[in-house]
């Protein structure tokens, strides 16, 4: 193809995990980048916070720490945003967006709480605001969401969508490790963060189902709506109970369009082993996503790292250089044209896993299953052992039931004398 576009000048912003993949991608795809994108794609600056500290594989004149370098350089047409967290990213962003440039970022932590506003910027200023990696790693989602999905009513989008936390799970169900050991071992990896809480709490997985659940139902979802709940509680014990049920316990996010509105939610969650997300192990990512034509479809993958991110990104970044090429920036913006209201966690369905130690005398059945029913709680299955010292425990899985009816049930259960604990209370997937 003869070489008449100019180069596209990109900067990128952060050169660390995600930042360096992109470079290193970017350097990969150098030689036939114009018969991929119709143009070449240079990259002029990039953004760091100290240029003292060497980075290998990255050409050390690019870099710069100051930000202004990026914004006013009217040759930049595309900045790539992989700093991370809220603030400078959003101002940053903002500002790019106003000067004309087009961004491409992997924040999810910033879009699952300033979407709007971004998307709103980018459609004023007819400039592309695309964020494909923030959302599982190198698994398409978004744009698959926003286009190939997009003549469906999407009723549910459903994921295993944080490596770290689906790696320990794996690890306590196929090793029997406790929580600690099998963090201990996700750290030593490099998959746990210094600091694990966003993982194992759910709040990560809680800010992807943010932004996919608004996509695909076409109605702003902000992380202050999802329900997070982590798997710190989750024991060796809970999963070999899954197990005799014939199901594996997964950190699951949950989205539904339902008649009474939307919920989205993270928790741990049982789900029974031949549905296609309980054969999703280690530090791998699915999402799983149910529309009314195209029916079940799942998408598999790598959730996080290095060049799976980066792949993303470029990815992204291929799409804003075929906009400018072709004069359509600013094409596939905000989708969401609804106000769809959000359901309180109290207010969803589920089936849910019991486990209580009991005093182990005659009639203690029989009132718990009572008290589960003066709640509306009814019982799929049960099963009680002796626990030793006169005590029994009660294993139990409901049928569908409304939460609140559920929580009420335990509240109750938990003020009676024979019941000494409520050990775990797990969602499971109906
Ligand atoms: P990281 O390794 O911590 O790198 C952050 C980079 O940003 C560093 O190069 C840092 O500069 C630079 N930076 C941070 N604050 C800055 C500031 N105020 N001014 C200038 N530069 C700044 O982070 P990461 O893992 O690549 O993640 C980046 C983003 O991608 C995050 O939003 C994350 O959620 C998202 N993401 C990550 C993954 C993954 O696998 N890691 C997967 C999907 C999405 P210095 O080098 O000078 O410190
Ligand atoms: N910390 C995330 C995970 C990757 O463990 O999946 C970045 O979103």
């Amino acid at each position: 193809m003869k070489k008449e576009m100019k180069p596209i000048q990109l900067a990128i912003m952060g050169a660390g995990t995600v930042g360096g993949g992109v470079y290193k991608l970017l350097q990969m795809r150098k030689d036939d980048m114009y018969l991929r994108a119709g143009t070449d794609i240079e990259i002029k600056k990039i953004l760091v916070k100290s240029i003292s500290e060497t980075r290998k594989d990255v050409d050390a004149s690019l870099l710069t720490e100051n930000f202004e370098d990026i914004v006013n350089d009217e040759s930049i047409q595309i900045v790539v945003e992989v700093m991370g967290g809220i603030e400078p990213a959003r101002t940053f962003i903002l500002r790019c967006l106003n000067a004309g440039k087009s961004v491409v970022t992997a924040n999810k932590d910033l879009i699952a709480v300033h979407g709007r506003e971004l998307l709103d910027a980018a459609e004023a200023n007819h400039v592309d605001f695309l964020f494909e990696a923030s959302c599982a790693g190198g698994i398409p989602i978004i744009r698959p969401l926003k286009e190939c999905l997009v003549g469906n009513d999407i009723t549910e989008i459903m994921g295993i969508v944080n490596g770290t936390t689906n790696y320990i799970l794996t690890k306590m169900d196929q090793e029997n490790m406790e929580f600690d050991e099998a963090l201990a071992k996700a750290t030593e990896l490099g998959y746990a963060e210094a600091d694990p809480t966003a993982d194992v709490e759910g709040l990560d997985a809680g800010r992807k189902m943010a932004i996919m659940g608004s996509i695909g139902f076409h109605s702003r979802i902000t992380f202050d709506d999802v329900y997070t709940e982590g798997i710190t509680r989750i024991t060796s014990k809970d999963i070999k109970y899954a197990k005799d049920m014939d199901c594996v316990i997964k950190l699951l996010g949950i989205a539904r369009h339902t008649e009474s509105g939307v919920e989205v939610r993270v928790h741990p969650t049982l789900i029974r082993k031949d549905h296609p997300l309980a054969s999703v192990n280690d530090v791998f990512n699915a999402v799983f996503v149910h529309g009314d034509a195209v029916d079940d479809t799942m998408f598999y993958g790598r959730g996080a790292g290095e060049l799976p991110t980066a792949s993303a990104v470029v990815g992204d970044v291929i799409e804003v250089a075929r906009n400018i090429i072709y004069g359509c920036l600013s094409r596939v913006g905000c989708s969401c044209y609804k106000e769809l209201p959000i359901k309180g966690i109290g207010d969803i369905e589920s089936k849910y896993f019991v486990r209580m130690i009991v005093s182990d005398c005659a009639g203690v059945l029989g009132n718990v299953a009572s008290i589960l029913g003066n709640n509306h709680v009814s019982i799929e299955q049960i099963i009680q052992r002796p626990a030793g010292d006169g005590m029994a425990e009660i294993v139990a899985i409901t049928d569908v039931v409304q939460e609140k009816n559920f929580k009420a049930a335990i509240q109750t259960l938990s003020d009676m004398s024979f019941v000494q604990e409520i050990s775990s209370m797990i969602r499971v997937y109906a």
